[in-house]
């Protein structure tokens, strides 16, 4: 059974088992604090789990694009080493929100194996809680009898916290799970040794298929549990791990979701898979990566330097580097395996196969600069090798490692190698402490202590009223205190609040909560999955009071133009550069727009002037804002609304249109364009490959903006005399200039000349040295040198000392012939050194050339009789 089959039968089984199908969320979350990517498929389900977010299906079913290389769930160092584990997967689930439990969860897990997938039950194996008693836990009885309908006890094994609690992180819903496992080694290995003692030990062929989650806890930030309200089903199954029972493969990348990648893997590098377990291994690293970056960048995360970008960032390089070091690629090719990804997932994943060009681009434009990361930095290491080999070192310090792996990205087992081959070995434990320095570094700057949240009111499902007011009487529902970077404030979630929180790129809305006698300060609204969570500075002093909530008008109102010119702007640059433009980013402030998309290159002068005159066209237009707040999904589709990549969607959706643009947006908008008043783009750059940035301002400070230039031009006009063309009178200036500029350059070496042909006069001879100390017409310590040297070349047994001065300077140079410092001692450098003091300065130089500059020129005369005694001494 191919495996886009194996995926529809997972998700039509739980259909007919009246679950609704709901697609996967984004790979990377926007509005969780707590975590950067979905690592799991009840991530989008959690606000449910925690009872902020009403049930819309108690049954629902999925396919769920994860990613576990950070944070609790972190399998990045493993993938590619074993045969089961990835950076990137997709989890199959089922869900129960306070529905169905334990029974059904486990019956239709062994049915849908045995009976769906012919999977042979004598080889499966089920796992249940063994209890905690440290956490008030007794053992999992329920789960264990209704395995028992299925499976003879001894094949119903008891499971530590570890194994059979599952957490999604510090804090959130949580509770004992049941895995099942299955034996996938031949009958002899079974018979020798049974596969029960096996079973949570690594073996690569007794492996965790699928997690029966039975949510019933909320862990709280102090570490303890809360029993939920409600109890809900969790289910989580590693598809690429169930294609590769079906396909009777014994490792996850011999299955047709691989396959197609590693044969153009080993076209490319013309090495065969399966020949050795060094180049196995970086392809299936290869393989493994190329999906977790493809599908990040697919749902808009472009590998950067911080946060989630740069996770996807080192995971890239990691696979880079495998294949640099294993498979001889000195070229970029990860980006040309991104067609054979797309060929067997882009069915069930559309946003691959709609952005293959952006993804290739992306790819290999961090395929290239790596490379030359790389290359610098094995010279680099070189050189270090190089330095120990002739101390008679054969160890590198963990310093100059550090370096390299930090500063210039070269990663730490490239070094180690480089380092074996040369027969030199790296000090770890130096290593080891200069990561730690950093990591304490930066836990430290990152350090947010959240407490537990203070509940006022229970059961609230706060309502947001800022679509159509700025102002509302409210309560404070909960509230909880939050310490980070030394400072302390207040979170605080209302029960109606018109505070917008930061969300689709526009800011969070500012404002205060006031009753009679106390105004507090919201200096944000954030949002933590879909509460809008309030930032005040501090707490009122009875938190229980009425309270009225007002946003900050005038901010608002420019922030509303921003995003209203923003949608304008998407619309523009569509139509002029063609449907591939795709939102990328976008920041929605109330001082300025700031809009990424992807397009393939630099926009040309007119195109920018084009996009920003289409723009103010609509304006003047002023086209009513048409707005609907709950439309289906599809429905908003038909009507041709823009969606983005790695938005999460619900069902019901907002549109906004004016006119012919019409997006799925959630933000602050504008009554009619015409509100918006001028729009101006103000820069337009590059910021990754493919991708454009557009930054742009609209109403006041788009006319402060055009007022600044025409006022700077009225006063450019004004100096040339009020012209009536100033650009032909600045080109006229500008060519005046230049010549004048020639005219002085030949004045001056004409006068250098005759300087030089002057002071050849001035020579005083005696003592066997031919003596010059002049004062000349200059103000540059260049000039004097030029003539330094020309008269040194000329004029042999010479010590020349010449000076200059301007209003507030003094130079100094002198020059000595060399014949002259081996017989007399006498060096420019040193008598520079004496003379310089006179002139209140320094300089430095040779022995036979050397200069110095001052800020005494009434010193001068004295230097230059200083150098006269000098001589006269000698
Ligand atoms: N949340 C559980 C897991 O990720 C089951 O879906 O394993």
């Amino acid at each position: 059974m191919g495996s886009n089959e194996i995926r529809d039968r997972f998700l039509s089984y739980f259909q007919s088992k009246q679950h609704e199908l709901v697609s996967s969320a984004p790979i990377v979350i926007k509005n969780d604090p707590t975590l950067m990517f979905t690592n799991a498929g009840m991530n989008q389900f959690k606000d449910i789990f925690l009872g902020n977010a009403p049930v819309k299906y108690s049954r629902v079913a999925n396919t769920q694009k994860c990613l576990r290389v950070s944070g609790k769930h972190n399998d990045l160092e493993e993938v590619g080493l074993d045969t089961y584990h990835h950076t990137m997967f997709e989890m199959l689930g089922n869900w129960s929100f306070g529905n169905y439990f334990k029974k059904e969860a486990i019956d239709w897990a062994y049915e849908f194996l045995v009976k769906e997938m012919n999977i042979d039950p004598k080889r499966l194996y089920a796992t249940v809680f063994e209890g905690s008693p440290e956490e008030g836990i007794e053992l999992d009885q329920e789960a264990f009898s209704y395995w028992k309908v299925h499976l003879p006890e001894d094949r119903i094994l008891k499971g530590s916290k570890k194994d059979n609690f599952w957490e999604m992180g510090d804090t959130g819903p949580c509770g004992p799970c049941s895995e099942i496992h299955i034996d996938l080694r031949g009958e002899k290995e079974i018979a020798g040794q049974p596969g029960k003692e096996l079973v949570n030990k690594g073996h690569h062929l007794v492996i965790e298929i699928w997690n029966l989650v039975f949510i019933q806890y909320n862990r709280k930030s102090n570490g303890r549990l809360e029993s939920l309200p409600d109890k809900h089903v969790d289910t989580g199954m590693g598809f690429e791990r169930l294609c590769m029972v079906v396909q009777n493969k014994q490792s996850n990348y011999d299955t047709d979701v691989f396959q197609p990648v590693i044969k153009k893997i080993s076209e490319l590098s013309r090495k065969e898979y399966g020949q050795s377990e060094k180049t196995d291994v970086a392809m299936r690293v290869i393989s493994d990566h190329l999906r977790a970056v493809s599908f990040s960048i697919a749902d808009g995360q472009i590998p950067s330097n911080n946060k989630a970008g740069y996770v996807i960032r080192r995971i890239l390089r990691r696979a880079i580097r495998y294949g640099y070091t294993y498979l001889e690629q000195t070229e970029p090719f990860i980006c040309k395996l991104v067609p054979e990804l797309i060929q067997g997932m882009g069915k069930a994943f559309p946003e691959l196969a709609a952005q293959q060009r952006l993804i290739e681009k992306v790819i290999e434009e961090e395929e290239n600069s790596f490379l030359k990361t790389l290359e610098t930095g094995i010279r680099l290491l070189e050189q270090a090798i190089q330095a120990c080999k002739s101390h008679q070192k054969t160890e590198i310090d963990g310093k100059a490692a550090f370096l390299l792996y930090d500063t210039y990205g070269f990663p730490l087992d490239l070094t180690e190698l480089m380092l074996r081959e040369k027969g030199m070995t790296l000090n770890h434990e130096e290593f080891e402490q200069e990561m730690d320095i950093q990591k304490s570094r930066s836990r430290n700057a990152a350090k947010v202590d959240t407490g537990d949240w203070i509940v006022l009111i229970e059961h609230t499902n706060p309502e947001f009223v800022g679509y159509d007011l700025d102002e509302v009487e409210t309560r404070i529902a909960r509230y909880r205190k939050v310490a980070a970077k030394g400072k302390e404030y207040y979170q605080l979630v209302l029960e109606k609040t018109p505070f917008y929180a930061e969300s689709g790129g526009q800011i969070g809305d500012t404002g205060f909560l006031e009753n009679g006698s106390e105004q507090i300060q919201v200096f944000n609204t954030m949002k933590e999955n879909d509460l809008n969570v309030h930032l005040a500075s501090s707490l009122p002093k009875d938190p229980g009071r009425m309270f009225v909530a007002s946003v900050d008008r005038e901010k608002r109102k420019l922030t509303a133009n921003n995003h209203s010119a923003t949608h304008l702007l998407h619309e523009a640059l569509r139509a002029l550069l063609g449907g591939h433009v795709e939102q990328k980013g976008s920041l929605v402030h109330h001082d300025y727009l700031r809009f990424d998309f992807s397009h393939f290159s630099k926009m040309r002068e007119e195109e920018i002037a084009s996009v920003e005159a289409m723009v103010n066209s609509k304006i003047r237009e002023n086209i009513h804002r048409d707005e609907q707040r709950q439309v289906p999904l599809t429905e908003a589709r038909k009507q041709g609304a823009i969606s983005l990549f790695g938005e999460k969607y619900g069902d019901e959706v907002r549109t906004i249109r004016f006119g012919s643009s019409i997006e799925l947006c959630g933000g602050i908008h504008v009554k009619a364009t015409g509100n918006i008043g001028l729009f101006k783009i103000t820069s337009e750059s590059a910021i990754a490959a493919g991708i454009r940035r557009i930054e742009a301002i609209t109403g006041p400070a788009a006319e402060q903006y055009v007022n600044e230039h025409l006022h700077a031009l009225k006063e450019i006009r004004h100096l040339l005399k009020d012209t009536a063309e100033p650009v032909k009178s600045v080109k006229n200036l500008l060519e005046e200039k230049n010549k004048l500029e020639k005219l002085i350059e030949s004045h001056k070496k004409e006068q250098a000349k005759s300087q030089k042909e002057w002071l050849a006069n001035q020579v005083e001879k005696g003592n066997g040295i031919n003596l010059i100390i002049q004062e000349v017409e200059t103000d540059s310590v260049d000039a004097l040198k030029d003539l330094a040297f020309q008269l040194k070349k000329e004029i042999p047994d010479l010590f020349l000392v010449l000076g200059a001065k301007t209003q507030d300077k003094a130079y100094l140079c002198a020059a000595v012939s060399e014949n002259l410092i081996a017989a007399k001692g006498l060096k420019a450098n040193e008598v520079i050194q004496i003379l310089s003091a006179h002139i209140q300065g320094g300089g430095g130089g040779q022995e036979f050339l050397a200069t110095a500059g001052g800020k005494h020129p009434a010193g001068l005369e004295r230097a230059l009789s200083a150098a006269r005694d000098l001589i006269n001494a000698s």
